[in-house]
């Protein structure tokens, strides 16, 4: 079996095309190194996966049909796990039209090839930002989705409404997999848990927006790419699907306690400066993961403190 990884380069896709090959399969990646954090990184991220002989990564953009056209033409993709994406929710706001075009057009863009191959399967990765500030907790998939409270959210959303629009005219097996904040080692470093332990390690400042009771559920990347790699083994078995998971860890936890946990894992005080909610930060996410746990035999494994743990004895490593 043979998978293609969108945005292979980046935090999720370099853990996903690692486990993938562990399990047998062939990868082919593509990924842009998209400016939004450091491409070094993202070249650091793949460099594992580049010694296997399994897998072959183009550097491209997803936008660029030829490029597409031509990867699709070279390999029998069996499945598209589509991540590529500009992902975060302050950012977006700044640069709009660049989540759009990346987000929107980029996942019309591979959708569109995928319609014309043999095996027209497709894992896409939306988010909890679908949920907006929901005040039905936890999240379920079936939940009517109130509004999209930022630009990525919306970019997300949408990506939803295309899977299912080339689902029905296609006839695209689809599964889409809402993310919940995801962490561990790679993980982007715009966000929380990255910036709080390696902020908290050289003695620099955070920032703590709020009063600190802001939830998010924290979910282990290993957990999550164990999620997405069932959802490619589901669509393997399944025609005429359509589906959308949760895939969290169904325990939310405070900015105030993320903070203590960090404190503990480095052994010392964060530095921590106030500011205001920005605008497009919803209060809680948090994750019903029945269905996962159902039909993808979804289970995190890795609770907070761990995760904490391996993130950051990583993060002394490279840093
Ligand atoms: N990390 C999270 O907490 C989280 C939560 C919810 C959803 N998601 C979604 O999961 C996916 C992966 O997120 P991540 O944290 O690994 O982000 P990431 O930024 O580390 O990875 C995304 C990759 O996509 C690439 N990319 C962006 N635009 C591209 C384009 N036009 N063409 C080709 N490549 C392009 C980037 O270079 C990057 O390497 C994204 O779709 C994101 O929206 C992530």
């Amino acid at each position: 079996m043979r998978v293609l990884v969108t945005g292979a380069a980046g935090f999720v896709g370099s853990h996903l095309s690692e486990l993938a090959l562990e399990r047998g399969l062939n990868v082919v990646g593509i990924d842009n190194f998209d400016p939004f954090y450091d491409p070094s990184l993202k070249k650091e991220n793949i460099e594992l996966a580049l010694e296997n002989d399994r897998y072959t990564f183009f550097e491209g953009d997803l936008r660029d049909k030829k490029f597409l056209e031509s990867i699709y033409n070279k390999f029998q993709i069996d499945c598209t796990v589509h991540l590529a994406a500009k992902a975060g929710v302050r950012p977006s706001l700044q640069n709009p039209f660049e989540y759009i075009s990346s987000n929107i057009e980029g996942t019309v863009s591979i959708m569109e090839v995928i319609k014309t191959q043999a095996s027209k399967k497709l894992v896409f990765a939306s988010s909890s930002s679908v949920y907006g500030q929901s005040i039905k907790i936890p999240f379920c998939e079936s939940d009517p989705l109130s509004e999209a409270i930022s630009i990525y959210a919306a970019t997300k959303l949408s990506g939803e409404n295309f899977t299912k629009m080339y689902h029905n005219l296609y006839s695209l097996d689809v599964i889409n997999l809402r993310l919940f904040t995801v962490y561990g080692p790679r993980q982007r470093p715009d966000l929380a848990i990255s910036k709080f332990l390696s902020s908290c390690m050289k003695g620099e400042k955070i920032t703590l927006f709020g009063d600190g009771s802001m939830q998010r559920d924290y979910t282990y990347v290993k957990d999550i790419v164990d999620g997405i790699f069932s959802a490619v083994e589901r669509l393997d078995l399944k025609k005429g699907c359509y589906e959308i998971f949760n895939l969290g860890n169904s325990c939310p936890v405070s900015l105030s306690h993320l903070i203590s946990a960090v404190e503990k894992t480095v052994g010392k005080k964060c530095i921590i400066e106030n500011k205001d909610v920005p605008q497009g930060d919803v209060s809680i996410t948090y994750a019903n993961i029945e269905e996962a746990k159902k039909y993808l035999n979804y289970e995190p494994k890795v609770n907070l403190m761990e995760g904490l743990q391996i993130f950051y004895n990583w993060m002394k490593i490279r840093y």
